[in-house]
């Protein structure tokens, strides 16, 4: 499927407002790919995607989950805005037929982040925590950042959001902590190396 077949398609399922954010986190990944030399087509593909199960009711979320026998865990089932991660990637390999396991990565963990993050999906992670629609106070300082550091980028997002969602008293799920251990001692080893 090209550019303009997913763009129609997409444009027609989902909300004004949820396609005009699609279009700006892939905008803005393009940019972030080019910058740090991850394929931009991936980058487009997944930013574009990302959102594409956003609208879907959980009824049918947790159908399409159970048809392509996708369990998930507790944490996820009990917090909507983690189902659509899981469901856009069903969505986006069988209905728009993306194979590109990096790029399903990127879509299936774009809101909890994981241990082990590559590059393309600390792109769509940090591209769509920038969004101006998200109107985060941050954002003119994690987007220098990410030009500079995807890793330090991910981790201001990846410590903001874990603020953010216990003032909220709202479940976190493990992936989140994971991934910003993970970066966190991936610092400290860079640091040991510079300093030995
Ligand atoms: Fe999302
Ligand atoms: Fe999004």
């Amino acid at each position: 499927m090209n550019k303009e077949i997913i763009e129609k398609k997409l444009k027609n399922t989902l909300s004004e407002n949820r396609f005009r954010h699609s279009l700006s986190v892939a905008r803005e990944s393009e940019k972030l790919a080019k910058f740090h030399k991850v394929p931009v087509e991936l980058a487009y593909l997944a930013g574009i995607m990302h959102d594409c199960a956003k609208e879907f009711s959980v009824r049918d979320s947790l159908e399409i989950l159970k048809k392509h026998n996708v369990a998930l865990d507790k944490i996820s089932l009990n917090e909507n805005k983690l189902l659509h991660a899981h469901v856009g990637a069903i969505v986006a390999r069988e209905e728009y037929g993306i194979k590109d396991s990096q790029v399903l990565d990127a879509i299936r963990y774009h809101t909890t982040a994981k241990e082990n993050m590559s590059s393309l999906l600390k792109i769509i992670y940090v591209s769509d925590s920038i969004d101006p629609t998200k109107k985060h106070d941050s954002t003119a300082y994690v987007r220098r950042l990410s030009f500079n550091n995807l890793n330090k980028a991910s981790l201001v997002v990846l410590t903001e959001t874990i603020n953010r969602l216990i003032s909220r008293n709202s479940l976190i799920h493990p992936n989140t902590f994971q991934a910003r251990n993970d970066l966190i001692i991936k610092s400290i080893k860079i640091f040991k190396k510079k300093v030995n």
